[in-house]
């Protein structure tokens, strides 16, 4: 029975067509850019844009099962050609900015309006389905690189607020077991990492693998916005970056507001990885 894995690429794609290979499952991987894909040598790769459904049917072929990376615009018309090629499961890359509250006919935030239409394509297409509603990923702190490795510092706001982000190979484990594994159609698995963090202590964790002392330095909120429209960031990515967190409550502080989600280890048997784990995976990249 083959798989397919859309954004077989990216950084839960990577992992996932790794994992499934390891596993000894037909992988095929799909890419606007096979040439470049780079992928495990026991996967199929093939070509096909997911912004233009009609360069599919060829991926489509023969698949039961499908990881799907969202591209909202053209969510149905995929779901639509899947389904006619026999897909019978489909696992969504989704987030955790999907908010169940919101109506059908109302948008809703970014993230909801950029994940809900493909959760809504797969939950109408008759087949057994599965959503990923991923926290943030570990992965986001990459882009801290080119300063930490230029100047052991990293400017930000709100560095004493934890969050409990995820480790991208976790969301393809538990892609991998939603995918092959029965008892998860249906369900909408809310992911984290195994606890909570602030990016002061990431920037710590960061350091001790590299030896070195490095630094976050809060920022205001007016030095941030100036830093950061600068650097070119749109308005609103700056905006929603400079959320104030609530105050802490007296009972339990900061760990009351924000969320550890156990899925990660129930779904695949195994502790989700630390971030001293994923720092350990990356290090390369911020020497
Ligand atoms: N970062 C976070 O904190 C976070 C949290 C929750 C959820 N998410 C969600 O997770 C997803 C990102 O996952 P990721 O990090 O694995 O992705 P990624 O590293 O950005 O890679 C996505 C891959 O999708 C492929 N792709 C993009 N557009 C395509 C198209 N039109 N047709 C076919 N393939 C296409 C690209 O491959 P090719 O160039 O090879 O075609 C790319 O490598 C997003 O939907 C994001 O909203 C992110």
């Amino acid at each position: 029975m083959t798989t397919l894995v859309t954004g077989a690429t990216g950084s839960v794609g990577r992992h996932l067509v790794a994992q499934l290979v390891q596993a000894g499952q037909p992988v095929r991987a799909l890419t606007r850019r096979p040439a470049a894909a780079d992928l495990p040598a026991g996967a199929e790769v093939v070509g096909g844009d997911l912004l233009a459904p009609d360069t599919l049917p060829a991926a489509l072929r023969g698949v039961a099962r499908m990881f799907l990376f969202a591209v909202p615009e053209t969510a149905q018309t995929v779901v639509d050609h899947a389904v006619r090629a026999g897909v019978r499961r489909i696992v969504v890359l989704s987030s955790s900015a999907v908010d169940d509250s919101v109506a059908d006919d109302a948008v809703g935030s970014f993230g909801h309006a950029h994940h809900r239409p493909v959760e809504r394509a797969v939950e109408r297409a008759g087949v057994a389905w599965t959503h990923l509603r991923a926290g943030e990923f570990m992965l986001n702190t990459l882009d801290w690189a080119p300063e930490l490795r230029a100047e052991g510092v990293v400017r930000g706001v709100n560095g004493h607020f934890p969050s409990a982000p995820i480790h991208e190979a976790d969301v393809a484990s538990v892609a991998a077991a939603a995918l092959l594994g029965d008892g998860h159609a249906g369900a909408k698995y809310f992911l984290t990492g195994p606890a909570l963090i602030t990016p002061v202590e990431q920037v710590r964790t960061i350091g001790a693998a590299l030896g070195r002392a490095l630094q976050f330095v809060e920022l205001t909120p007016d030095q941030a916005r100036d830093l950061w429209r600068r650097r070119g960031m749109p308005s609103e990515v700056i905006e929603h970056l400079l959320w104030s967190p609530p105050a802490p409550p007296a009972d339990g502080g900061y760990a009351a507001l924000v969320r550890v989600s156990p899925t990660v280890a129930e779904v695949t048997g195994r502790p989700a990885r630390s971030y001293a784990e994923w720092v350990a995976d990356h290090v390369a990249d911020f020497r």
